[in-house]
């Protein structure tokens, strides 16, 4: 993790609360990480520690007033929240949080966090009763709920004697952590739709035509997009698969419904991916009364679905579009017919004549052909799979 934070501007947000004293330790450890580091401090944070402790350890002036005719002739607010590419308030009071969840830009910390377009994580530092009360809850569900990184609080002793959550975090901890922030987000901000698991095509209202996919893959990989920061909505057939954390899902059945669900969602995407195993034909008719039987044999007249990912291309042709293989022969002939045929950016072919990856299997062996070039990424778990694919698809994006 050594100089895990080099050339990354950090300004650390005090507030008032007993554990400020602990910021002279939190910007020495960013600074151990190559961070540069510049120190907003409230008044209440000035009755803890002084400026000029956090002045000699920052190496800069510590800014204090909103309204102060020299600072912000030097360095105003709205430079200053240009300059972060940080805002880490540690500690984070119950008051501080409280106007962040309102928007208050009262003081010159709250008008920074206003207008800073960076991100912002707060430390979270109170007594543990303050900690539990309702409305700091819903003050921090408001915080998070925005964007904002949370890091702690710590369980244990507190400076008032009491114990339980609400303590702050270790300083090497909070420096940890935003060493994470800046690691995370190969598709940071970028809107990903995914298509998953098999669609099922009514034959009359107790029957239906449908596939083996267990949507794992499609699963996974909106958990790798959400892990990379992109906001994901996932159209899933029927599964028994959790939602992935912060994908929005949008449950169909049929190949007709994902497909208008589709062309609805990639209107305002820059990533698709199609992981769903969509039926190729639908019974022409669904009998409206349960199919009675009949003689011995029957026959059952289909006709074809669209191609959902093809229909979406065709709609948007800018944005990079994903899509799969599942092969038992040819593998690279097939996937690349596919690759020109649906216009896509990329292919992921699989064998699915293999039993040890593929469909129900938790592993996968695949190589995603675009029109170029072709990349095998060896069989592994389809998790990992997926947190790969999701780093090859972004530069495939970056690309474009
Ligand atoms: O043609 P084939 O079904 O093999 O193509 C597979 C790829 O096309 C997958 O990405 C799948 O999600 C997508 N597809 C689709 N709509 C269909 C059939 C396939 O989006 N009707």
């Amino acid at each position: 993790m050594t100089a895990a934070l080099n050339n990354k501007n950090i300004l650390l947000g005090v507030s008032g609360g007993i554990a400020a004293y602990k910021s002279a330790e939190i910007v020495r450890r960013l600074q151990d990480l190559g961070a540069t580091v510049r120190v907003v401090m409230t008044d209440g944070a000035c009755e803890f520690i002084t400026p000029l402790t956090l002045q000699a350890l920052s190496g800069y002036p510590v800014h204090r007033q909103l309204l102060d005719e020299q600072a912000e002739a030097g360095m105003g607010h709205i430079e200053l929240a240009r300059w972060a590419d940080l805002l880490l308030i540690a500690p984070a009071t119950a008051d501080i949080i409280a106007e962040l969840a309102q928007g208050s830009a009262a003081n010159l910390l709250t008008a920074v966090a206003l207008a800073t377009p960076a991100q912002v994580a707060v430390a979270p530092a109170m007594n543990q009763q303050m900690w539990a009360h309702a409305a700091s809850q819903a003050n921090i569900a408001a915080l998070t709920e925005r964007g904002v990184a949370v890091l702690g609080p710590d369980q244990g002793l507190q400076a008032c004697g009491d114990v339980g959550p609400g303590r702050l975090l270790a300083p090497e901890r909070i420096a940890a952590a935003c060493c994470q922030l800046f690691s995370r987000g190969a598709l940071q901000g970028v809107r990903v739709v995914i298509t998953a698991g098999p669609t099922r095509e009514a034959i009359d209202p107790v029957r239906y035509i449908s596939n083996h996919s267990s949507g794992k893959m499609g699963y996974a990989l909106a958990a790798a997009a959400v892990e990379a920061g992109a906001s994901v909505t996932l159209i899933s057939g029927p599964v028994d698969l959790p939602t992935p954390a912060r994908a929005q899902r949008v449950d169909v059945e049929s190949a007709l419904q994902m497909h208008r669900a589709a062309l609805e969602h990639a209107a305002d995407c820059e990533l698709f991916i199609a992981a769903a195993a969509v039926a190729d034909y639908r019974p022409a008719n669904c009998a409206e009364q349960k199919i009675k039987k009949q003689g011995e044999q029957m026959a059952l007249a289909l006709v074809k679905n669209p191609d959902i990912v093809a229909a979406v291309t065709t709609a948007f042709p800018q944005l990079c579009a994903i899509g799969f293989a599942a092969e038992t022969e040819q593998l690279e002939q097939y996937a690349r017919g596919k690759l020109a045929a649906k216009g896509l950016t990329a292919i992921v072919a699989n064998n699915v004549g293999r039993s040890d990856i593929g469909f129900n299997s938790d592993d996968n062996e695949v190589t995603v052909y675009t029109s170029e070039r072709s990349l095998t990424f060896d069989k592994r778990g389809k998790g990992q799979l997926a947190r790969d694919l999701i780093d090859h698809f972004a530069q495939l994006l970056a690309a474009r």
